[in-house]
């Protein structure tokens, strides 16, 4: 056993103490109505102007949220930087010269302290971002398909409300990150045990969330095993191999689109794309081509994008739930980036 797979073995008997040990949160979608009215506007202003100065920071600002939730729940524990006191996870193993959007966050933050000081938390921001991100997408959707009132009814509904109340943690682990995130090599058993060890452990959850490669982008370096030839990987398309070695000859940090087809669109292309053995991770692709259970769902969402919403939405909303801090847990930072008591100091 690898480093991360013992750490995950020890986290799994622990997470089954500590997760039946804790209700469900109660976070609520009028939870800053008053404390700051604005706080959609500002939010989706940001987002909408980093998104289009850079098409990418959709993707990015949606796998903070990801890689906050995972790692000792939704508490804004990701954006900390390092201290004297701990080290954090931005240079953990998935994190590391990988994970951005962190200057998108701190704009809205700033945004945030002006007009409501001391009252939104930093991991409601990253709750918020990515919905107001994939809403932003689904009305673009929804404008150019055919099925546009599909799309409104079923995303306008209330499964896309918005869960506030989370308060930011005191401190982060760059241990913990190194256990908890997923490796792009997993197979299908190692993903049902990364998922099941924060509380996400249905295929749903797993092939669902794993929709979100339909867009951002990855690095040469993590497929160089799928496409290196040494054994040949039998699950991937040929042309798609020859492509990405072509890229790929550009070096190990070159980026690569996570969904060829439409590479920033919200969409279930990525699920047509594992049919014909393009997916881009082994971890994407296995969710095909070991068959059972996550094939089926993959074939099911690549045949009806609204199933993918639903599902996608459903898997979201059960995320951002993840041990939250609440009431009078952790604070409320004033700057994402550093604990309140060390803000003094700097
Ligand atoms: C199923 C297990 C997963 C694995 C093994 C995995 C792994 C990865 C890796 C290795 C990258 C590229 C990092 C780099 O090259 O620097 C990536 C990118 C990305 N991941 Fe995942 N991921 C998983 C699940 C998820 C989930 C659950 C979400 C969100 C709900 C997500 C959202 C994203 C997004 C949006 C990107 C592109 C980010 C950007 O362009 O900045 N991933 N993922
Ligand atoms: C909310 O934003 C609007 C327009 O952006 C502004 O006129 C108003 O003063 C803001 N309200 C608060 C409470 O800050
Ligand atoms: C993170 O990446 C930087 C730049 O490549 C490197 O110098 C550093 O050693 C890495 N940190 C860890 C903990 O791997
Ligand atoms: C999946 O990967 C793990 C860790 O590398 C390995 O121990 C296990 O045997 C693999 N399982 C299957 C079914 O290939
Ligand atoms: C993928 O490309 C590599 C390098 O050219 C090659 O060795 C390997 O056989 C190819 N695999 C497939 C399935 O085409």
């Amino acid at each position: 056993m690898d480093q991360r797979t013992t750490n995950l073995v020890l986290v799994m008997i622990l997470s089954v103490i500590v997760l039946s040990g804790t209700g469900q949160a109660e976070l609520s979608s009028t939870f800053y109505d008053s404390s700051c009215p604005n706080l959609s506007t500002i939010v989706s202003s940001q987002v909408a102007s980093s998104v289009a100065a850079e098409a990418r920071m959709g993707a990015s600002l949606m796998r903070l949220h990801f890689h906050d939730c995972w790692v000792n729940g939704c508490d804004g524990s990701v954006l900390l930087d390092d201290t004297a006191t701990f080290t954090g996870e931005k240079a953990s193993i998935s994190n590391n010269n990988s994970l951005r959007g962190f200057d998108v966050i701190d704009v809205i933050k700033a945004d945030l302290e002006a007009q409501c000081p001391d009252t939104v938390s930093c991991a409601d921001i990253l709750a918020l971002v990515h919905l107001k991100e994939i809403h932003n997408l689904v009305v673009l959707l929804a404008v150019s398909s055919t099925k546009s009132w599909i799309l409104k009814k079923d995303l306008g509904g209330p499964t896309w409300e918005v869960l506030f109340g989370r308060r930011d943690s005191l401190t982060a682990s760059r241990d913990a990150a190194n256990t908890f995130l997923p490796a792009p090599s997993s197979n299908v058993s190692t993903l049902r045990a990364n998922f099941a060890a924060v509380g996400m452990g249905t295929d749903e959850d797993l092939v669902a969330l794993s929709g979100a490669h339909t867009f951002g982008k990855g690095r040469c370096g993590l497929v160089s095993a799928r496409i290196g030839g040494n054994p040949p990987d039998a699950t991937i398309d040929p042309d798609y191999n020859a492509t990405l070695n072509s890229i790929c000859s550009a070096g190990a940090a070159t980026l690569v689109d996570l969904d060829q087809d439409t590479p920033t669109d919200f969409d279930n292309a990525y699920y047509s794309n594992l049919l014909i053995l393009r997916g881009y991770f082994t971890s994407d692709q296995v969710l095909q081509s070991t068959g059972g259970s996550t094939a089926d769902l993959v074939s099911s969402y690549a045949s009806d994008q609204l199933t993918f919403f639903t599902a996608f939405a459903n898997s979201m909303i059960k995320m951002g739930n993840l041990s939250p801090l609440e009431g009078t847990d952790g604070e409320i930072r004033v700057n994402c980036r550093v604990v309140n008591s060390n803000v003094a100091t700097m």
